[in-house]
């Protein structure tokens, strides 16, 4: 048995996308388990780019299967559009798609919802992807969702569509002076899509534990991060699901007792993109110069992300509630000709040091970094492998290892496939 688990490790964006394109070579099933299509995750191949949102990103090789998994929520409209513009590049084998039909659909009031409580939260904002992601989820917990097999069969879409509207337009009319959504309009809409999904919908659960009995190695792909985590993260700017380890078997109805990997992926300094605390955030010229370097703007929205040194504190509570196994550092090359280089290795809160990321949100907001300096290293090559790495990365990698106790499976050095230094194997492992 050899399923790994892909988690981001920090506030998403770590990379998980090229990890999950690297490791797809040794899996069978690829899932996205939980999140939607506030994720962006890039792949580089054959100097093209691929931005996957929902598709997990296995589907560039042709002899995956690619599962959509019971915790994602799914806008129907991104998810064709993914299908066409990779159907579009040779990418798209229609086979290798599959969808669980206990995935919820994220629905227009769903995005207009997360657009209205943003604008009413003001300079309270959290900052979201506007995709509708947090509203389809809270339909999802309350037990007003509409899911796959709901959309799919037209007199249950029909049914559910219309007693979840009746709730809706209270809602909006009340809270918000909006002037209702229209269910016909909704119906006909939806009912095109459905009609181009049916053919990928299937019991999930029942198809992944299938594979694993037939001895077939899962990948699971993590979307955002362990700090934007709905119960673990920087609440209230987290995003509105389980993106740790746990959610990994929630997302996708397989036992815990099946994982036997849990990669963290995290950059070699930090990024975050919307609002909420960040102790190691630069604001002068060394964050400008890790956004212009590491082109850090989101996949998703195209925002600027904020920027800081990396924060191991963060990163070893990241090993904690995950569990990790081992740990892929990305975009070290972006450090590249950086000579003195930060972690941060504990806090102050007022006069009082701490080393744990407190989970009340008022104190970690009051958390300022104490770091501990290291020398940083001129060029990385991929090339010449892991022996001819230079003492200063060496350092920097075994520090991160002896601060979070877990060991570097792998580092990246680039946006290609092959910029990169795989340590151990997680599938060989
Ligand atoms: P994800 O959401 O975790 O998959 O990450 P994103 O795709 O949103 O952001 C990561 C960005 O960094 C993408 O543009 C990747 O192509 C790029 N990237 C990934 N690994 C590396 C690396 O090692 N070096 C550099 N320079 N870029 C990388
Ligand atoms: P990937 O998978 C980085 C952030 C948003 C916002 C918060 C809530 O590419 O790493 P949401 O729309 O989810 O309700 O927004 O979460 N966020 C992400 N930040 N990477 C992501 O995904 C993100 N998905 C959501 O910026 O702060
Ligand atoms: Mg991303």
């Amino acid at each position: 048995m050899n399923n790994v688990a892909v988690i981001g490790a920090q506030w998403g964006d770590e990379g998980k996308g090229k990890i999950v394109d690297l490791l797809t070579e040794s899996a069978d099933v690829i899932v996205r388990f939980q999140g939607g299509n506030n994720a962006g995750h890039t792949l580089v191949v054959n100097n093209e780019k691929f931005i996957f949102h929902l598709i997990p990103s296995g589907m560039l090789h042709k002899d995956k299967i690619c599962l959509i998994g019971p915790g994602v929520v799914i806008d129907p409209k991104v998810l064709l559009e993914e299908i066409d513009n990779l159907a579009k590049h040779g990418y798209f084998v229609e086979k290798n798609l599959k969808i669980s039909g206990t995935a919820h659909v994220i629905m227009p009031y769903h995005r207009e919802i997360d657009i209205l409580l943003e604008q009413k939260r003001g300079a309270k904002k959290i900052g979201t992807t506007g995709r509708g992601i947090g509203p389809a989820y809270e339909y999802k917990v309350g037990r007003r969702g509409i899911r796959v097999w709901d959309l799919i069969y037209p007199g249950q879409f029909k049914q559910k569509l219309n007693d979840v509207l009746d709730d809706v337009n209270d809602y909006v009319k009340a809270v918000f002076g909006h002037r209702g959504f229209d269910a016909n309009r909704i119906y006909s809409e939806y009912s095109v899509y459905a009609d181009k999904i049916r053919k990928f919908v299937l019991e999930g659960p029942l198809y992944l534990n299938g594979e694993i009995s037939k001895k077939k190695k899962i990948l699971f792909e993590g979307a955002q991060g362990t700090m934007l985590d709905v119960d673990h993260g920087t609440y209230p700017f987290v995003t509105s699901s389980n993106t740790t380890a746990g959610g990994v078997c929630t997302g996708s109805g397989v036992s815990p007792t099946k994982i036997t990997e849990i990669i963290g992926v995290s950059k070699a300094y930090t990024t975050r993109v919307g609002e909420g605390p960040f102790p190691t955030e630069l604001f002068g010229e060394m964050g400008d110069r890790i956004r212009s370097m590491g082109a850090e703007y989101g996949a998703t929205t195209g925002r600027p992300r904020r920027c800081g040194w990396l924060d191991l504190v963060a990163l070893k509570y990241s090993a904690m509630v995950n569990g990790l196994t081992g740990i892929a550092i990305t975009k070290a090359d972006v450090l590249n000709g950086v000579s003195r280089l930060k972690l941060a290795t504990s806090y102050t809160v007022e006069d009082e040091k701490i080393d744990y990321v407190p989970s009340n949100i008022a104190e970690f907001e009051r958390c300022k970094p104490v770091y501990e300096e290291m020398e940083g290293w001129d060029t990385l090559d991929p090339a010449t492998g892991p022996g001819s790495l230079s003492p200063a990365v060496k350092s920097y990698i075994g520090f991160i290892e002896s601060y979070t106790g877990v060991k570097v499976y792998i580092l990246s050095v680039g946006a290609e496939r092959d910029k990169t230094i795989v340590f151990k194997d997680p599938f060989k492992a």
